[in-house]
């Protein structure tokens, strides 16, 4: 390789992370091999077919397909990288700890190698790396380097999250490997952490139990609100102009789902708690959202009293906007309870239709907006997509049967909304 060449990579598992990860490698005009045990999504890869939702994704992809292979044969990756980037998957399992049996079956597809490194960019939990090191040692395959890499990308804004990350977080024993994953990522001029493996694991489990524990936090603060007068809305803007504590994540609403936040704090709970220590606050975090999600319930029967016969429309499907990520989503939560309530369930999601079809049963799915509040007797915005912003609430009046409108995202304009007759309850706004 001459200075200006960039390093071929492998990437292993074509997910969220995987395809995002490899996508923008290519950009920055490495060669990629994209590996997926999944043949048929790695024909659609193959033909230019982006599986996902993800804004800006595809673009990226067909403007650097020349640079991009995608093969389930991972022999293909070991002939062409050294570092070979692991993105698969690692849900959670029935006891709350990570499933970490796709990362095995990709720690015991290597070979014995000096010149190969597995780099993970999986959420493990901390001592996976430690574990796997001593794997690849019984196996005989003690000079496989390993490095730790953990992703922060979010979905939904994930192309630009690659492109500048808050930071890059390496942890490694500071052999080649772990140099050559810090040359990738200089290009990025992002903020490094070089630390140690178990650091690296530690810190994005840490982050996303921190950020899990803000939005728990502010939607107690709002459950408060609500039985206090106040609105959380200028109290989040009141505490968030503290730059300690900062505005983001600062959103009440009806908890937080998605493929990562439930699974990792649940994941670094089990992992304390298997080690001997009782988090008590990630307890705490994970109760209080389940509550937040039933509290939806409370607020439909206050209006409707008995649920039995209603119909409710629920705006928004996927975890969160711009995404068709349903992994987890407070929706299917929702629309199992109102059912189990005697309520019929009405559903629209604009892109996450067809992700919400395999996991939700006994729901009408509606083509649009105004079909899904037609009859209604209340409508619960569930997903800020921003289509529900600028509904036309005198027609969405017209349409439904009863006038009952729950905001779970405050993110609808209450002025509008009561102006077409309509009752508004939003999230700690009373
Ligand atoms: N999605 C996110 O926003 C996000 C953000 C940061 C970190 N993460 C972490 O990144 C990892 C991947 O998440 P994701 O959302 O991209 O998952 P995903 O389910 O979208 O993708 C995983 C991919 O890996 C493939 N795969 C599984 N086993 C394989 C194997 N043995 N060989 C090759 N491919 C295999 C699957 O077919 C799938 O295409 C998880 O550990 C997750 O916690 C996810």
């Amino acid at each position: 390789m001459t200075t200006t060449e960039r390093e071929p990579i492998g990437v292993i598992g074509t997910g969220y992370v995987g395809l995002v990860t490899a996508a923008g490698f290519a950009e920055l005009g490495n060669d990629v091999w994209c590996i997926d045990i999944d043949a048929d999504k790695v024909a659609r890869l193959d033909r230019g077919e982006i599986p996902i939702y993800e804004p800006g994704l595809a673009e990226v992809v067909a403007g650097h397909r020349h640079r991009m292979r995608f093969s389930t044969d991972i022999a293909d990756a070991l002939e062409h990288a050294r570092l070979l980037f692991v993105a698969v998957g690692t849900p959670p399992t029935y006891s709350g700890d990570a499933d970490l049996s796709s990362v095995h079956a990709v720690v015991d597809a290597m070979p014995a190698s000096d010149e190969h490194a597995l780099v993970m960019k999986s959420t493990v939990p901390v001592g996976t790396g430690g574990a796997i090191r001593r794997i690849f040692a019984g196996q005989g395959k003690g000079g496989f380097s390993y490095v730790s890499c953990p992703e922060f990308l979010k979905e939904g804004s994930a192309v630009a999250d690659f492109r500048k990350p808050d930071r890059v977080v390496v942890g490694d024993d500071g052999d080649w490997a772990g140099d050559a994953v810090v040359d990738l990522y200089a290009p990025l001029d992002a903020p490094l952490v070089r630390t140690d493996v178990a650091s690296a694991e530690m810190i994005k489990l840490a982050a996303n139990a921190f950020l899990a524990t803000k939005i728990s936090f502010i939607n107690e603060i709002a459950n408060v609100c609500e039985v206090t007068g106040a609105n959380v809305i200028e109290v989040a803007t009141g505490i968030g102009l503290d730059d300690r504590i900062g505005p983001k994540f600062l959103q009440a609403g009806v908890g937080f789902g998605g493929s990562c936040f439930p699974k990792d704090v649940s994941a670094l709970k089990q992992l304390a708690g298997n080690s001997g220590y009782h988090f008590q606050l990630l307890n705490a975090v994970i109760e209080v959202n389940e509550l937040q999600k039933r509290r939806v319930i409370g607020k439909l029967e206050k209006h409707l009293g008995s649920l039995v016969g209603k119909t409710v429309a629920l705006l928004g499907l996927a975890f969160k906007p711009n995404t068709d990520d349903m992994r987890e989503a407070t929706s299917l939560v929702l629309s199992a309870r109102l059912q189990a309530s005697g309520a019929q369930v009405r559903v629209y999601d604009p892109i996450a239709e067809n992700a919400a079809r395999t996991l939700m049963t006994g729901v009408d799915f509606a083509d649009d907006a105004l079909e899904c509040v037609t009859g209604a007797d209340a409508v619960v915005l569930v997903t800020e997509w921003s289509e529900f912003a600028s509904l036309d609430w005198a027609g969405v009046a017209g349409r439904m049967g009863g006038n009952v409108v729950i905001d779970g995202r405050n993110a609808l304009d209450p002025e509008a909304i009561a102006a077409a007759g309509l009752t508004y309850e939003g999230i700690g706004r009373s």
